[in-house]
């Protein structure tokens, strides 16, 4: 079985992802994390973003044994693989690695942007979660601030708008719901709330349990 769920920033996309490959036992792939580590590298490496060639090379050696989530999940770096995604040649770099992730024996759950259009679009299941901008930068700004980053309530909305903005009108699979996926809009519900709407899909479109 095939899990494809996207969304915007700070949706709890990862949350539910994550909770629904513990339950079914699936292994679990963050895209975002490839797209951060490509933009993570840019920035150590002092490369122009506009550099399309040396960026896109980047993103073409990509290990993904050993990336670090936690490193990888500031602000800035957020932003950076915002700019990156925007590259259709990065795209490409990263869309074979994804779709044999998807495509091994008994299936995945992977989060992003794209999965239930670009990637695995003959998913079983497709979920895209959501919540207002405010909701979720109220969330991330709780997560940044939580860990020392220099961060304002408006600077973490108005880097959220900024990336939604980016992430939805760039040409290259752009964020945009899936016509058969199913939305959960979880701006009034907690984690524990998502988690269940989640298993109540997955349950209706594939009968699992
Ligand atoms: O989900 P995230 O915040 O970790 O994603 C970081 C950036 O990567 C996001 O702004 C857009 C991009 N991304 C993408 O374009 N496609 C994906 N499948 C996953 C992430």
């Amino acid at each position: 079985m095939i899990i494809a769920i996207d969304g915007p920033a700070a949706s709890g996309k990862g949350t539910v992802a994550r909770a629904l490959a513990a339950h079914f036992r699936l292994p679990h792939l963050d895209t975002g994390l490839l797209y951060r580590a490509v933009g993570a590298e840019v920035l150590a490496r002092g490369l122009d973003f506009s550099d399309v060639p040396a960026v896109a090379r980047l993103a073409a050696s990509l290990e993904v044994a050993g990336l670090d989530a936690e490193a990888l999940r500031t602000g800035p770096v957020g932003e950076a693989a915002s700019r990156v995604a925007a590259i259709p040649e990065v795209r490409q770099a990263l869309i074979e690695l994804q779709r044999s992730f998807a495509g091994q024996p008994g299936g995945a759950v992977l989060d992003g942007r794209d999965i239930g259009t670009v990637i695995a679009p003959e998913a079983e299941v497709k979920i895209f979660v959501t919540a207002t901008p405010e909701a979720r930068a109220a969330r991330r700004y709780a997560e940044l601030s939580a860990r020392g980053e220099d961060v304002t309530p408006q600077s973490v909305l108005d880097d959220i708008i900024k990336r939604d903005q980016r992430d939805s009108s760039r040409s290259a699979a752009p964020l945009i719901q899936a016509a058969d996926a199913v939305l959960i809009d979880n701006t009034a519900l907690d984690k524990a709330a998502s988690i269940a709407r989640a298993l109540e899909i997955v349950a209706r479109r594939t009968g699992a349990v």
